[in-house]
């Protein structure tokens, strides 16, 4: 294991924002702005390498020790349960699990229902702690088409503005859990480069505003 912290951010909006709040903490790259398809930036002197990777995939990366920290959404947690650190709540990315139905929706709780989602174990967890048997349809995007063409009774996703949403005519019922950011560690380089770790923690934290 050399000195190097590696690290993966979510490619996308929330990557940059993420990257603004490495750079501010002090551990900046200025090139991971740029343009290009590069997918890994390095500054030497800090020792510090960033690499933008899916959203989806971060945990992976820094379960597995290819990224010594990153960050993920609180959704990718708890629906992938990685074996990680989960190290900073960033208040970034805020948004909600929910579930949402057509308006008319009535839950008939003598029927199966029918939930489309990509977070089926989000989804598992929430109904069997209600008693209340579903089937589960595993999407991959796209959501709020499943109960506008009679695929799924209700949806499992996330909603940020709500405009998804309304634009679709589909309203939310409740709220499973809020979402946001977080800071991750793999948990071997927790342990082995904790100082420069815990450094850029406390950096970070300098930056976290509340929502
Ligand atoms: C997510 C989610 C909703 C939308 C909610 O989709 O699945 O479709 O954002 O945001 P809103 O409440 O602000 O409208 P995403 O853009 O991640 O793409 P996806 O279709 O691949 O899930």
């Amino acid at each position: 294991m050399d000195n190097w912290i590696n690290v993966a951010l979510p490619k996308g909006r929330l990557g940059e924002k993420v990257y603004d709040m490495f750079e501010r903490a002090g551990f900046d790259c200025p090139a991971t702005h740029d343009n290009s398809r590069k997918l890994i930036f390095e500054n030497a002197d800090k020792g510090i390498r960033y690499f933008w990777v899916k959203p989806s995939d971060v945990a992976i990366y820094v379960e597995r020790g290819a990224a010594d920290i990153g960050v993920a959404g609180k959704d990718i947690l708890l629906e992938y349960q990685p074996e990680i650190y989960e190290l900073l709540d960033l208040k970034i990315g805020i948004c909600r699990m929910a579930v949402a139905a057509k308006s008319s929706f009535r839950d008939d709780r003598s029927k199966t229902l029918r939930v489309a989602t990509k977070f089926a174990n989000i989804a598992r967890k929430y109904y069997s702690a209600q008693c209340r048997d579903i089937d589960i349809i595993h999407l991959n995007g796209s959501i709020e088409l499943a109960p506008i063409l009679g695929l799924s009774d209700v949806i499992v996703d996330i909603v940020e503005t709500g405009t998804t949403l309304r634009e679709n005519d589909l309203v939310p019922f409740e709220t499973i859990t809020p979402i946001s950011a977080r800071l991750i560690a793999n948990q071997v380089s927790y342990k082995f480069k904790g100082v420069t770790i815990a450094a850029i923690v406390a950096g970070l934290k300098g930056q976290v505003k509340a929502p």
